[in-house]
């Protein structure tokens, strides 16, 4: 039986193997997805016992992803931009590593959002590993120019200078940003855990399609974009099941279908 597995601590919330289990019935495949739990300071044991165990690919969560870029002994140009891998694929015993996340966002934007990414200006919030992880993909699309804001000013200048040779991408500090609407807001800030919404001014929103890379409910974040008048809320769900549908495609080479999964997800609460 085909053997796959998602690694990461804490895992117990993923719904990884549900959204697999969808994909394979679609293709009638028997395969095996499950969750594995790795101690914070066994990642490589982890990965090693599931390579031994006849496992063909995983994916990665936090906080392992960069542990799993560093593990893989080859990168696809998405994952080597992103510094970050969420999908192994394993070959003759050896390691390819790739980054889903980005493209999965971009295809949930394309596929079930209706929104074209070309040509507009769009407001990324934050300058974290979730940052990163996006930046090439979306820049792929020919946006008009990314604005990239982050409390911690100096992050984002970095990341945007490391990032300027995929497409036009500015850095700046929350607090420089204009109350002027943009085509597009996403919060790839991790505010929304603790509860909280980035500051920044409500004109920005007014409009615009505001995304959360969070998803399971409305957070913070989507409550006043929806308040402020935004034109489109939406949380990261999309970009969960697109993301895994990319990575399923990467190991089994199928292109499973999103939209069914997805309404099934919604359907269920989780
Ligand atoms: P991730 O991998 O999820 O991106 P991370 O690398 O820890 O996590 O980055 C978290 C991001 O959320 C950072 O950009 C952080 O801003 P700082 O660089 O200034 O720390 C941002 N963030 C977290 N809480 C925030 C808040 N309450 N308001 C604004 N930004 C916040």
């Amino acid at each position: 039986m085909n053997k796959y597995a998602v690694i990461g601590n804490p895992v117990h919330h993923s719904i990884s193997p549900m959204i697999h289990g969808q994909f394979s019935k679609e293709f009638g495949l028997e395969i095996s997805y499950e969750k594995i739990l790795s101690p914070i300071n066994g990642f490589q044991d982890t990965v090693k016992k599931f390579i031994d165990s006849n496992g063909q690919g995983f994916n990665i969560t936090l906080p392992f992803k960069i542990q799993a870029h560093n593990l893989s002994k080859s990168l696809t140009p998405n994952a080597k931009a992103a510094g970050a891998v969420n999908a192994i694929k394993i070959k003759d015993n050896t390691l390819i590593g790739e980054n889903t996340d980005g493209n999965g966002l971009v295809n949930d934007f394309t596929n079930n959002l209706n929104q074209s990414l070309k040509g507009k200006e769009i407001l990324i919030i934050g300058a974290g590993g979730a940052t990163q992880g996006i930046l090439k993909p979306i820049l792929d699309c020919n946006p008009e120019k990314i604005l990239l804001a982050n409390r911690t000013k100096e992050k984002s200048l970095k990341l945007a200078s490391k990032f300027l040779k995929y497409g036009k991408v500015c850095g700046f500090g929350l607090d420089q940003i204009k109350a002027k609407p943009v085509d597009i807001v996403i919060n790839a800030t991790s505010a929304s855990i603790d509860g909280n919404i980035p500051n920044i001014p409500n004109g920005v929103v007014e409009g615009a399609l505001c995304y959360d890379l969070m998803y399971g409910r409305e957070t913070p974040f989507m409550k006043w974009a929806n308040e402020n008048s935004a034109r489109k809320v939406s949380d990261g769900l999309g970009m969960l099941v697109e993301q895994a549908a990319l990575s399923f495609s990467f190991w089994l080479e199928k292109n499973p279908q999103t939209k069914p999964v997805i309404e099934l997800v919604r359907a269920k609460g989780d």
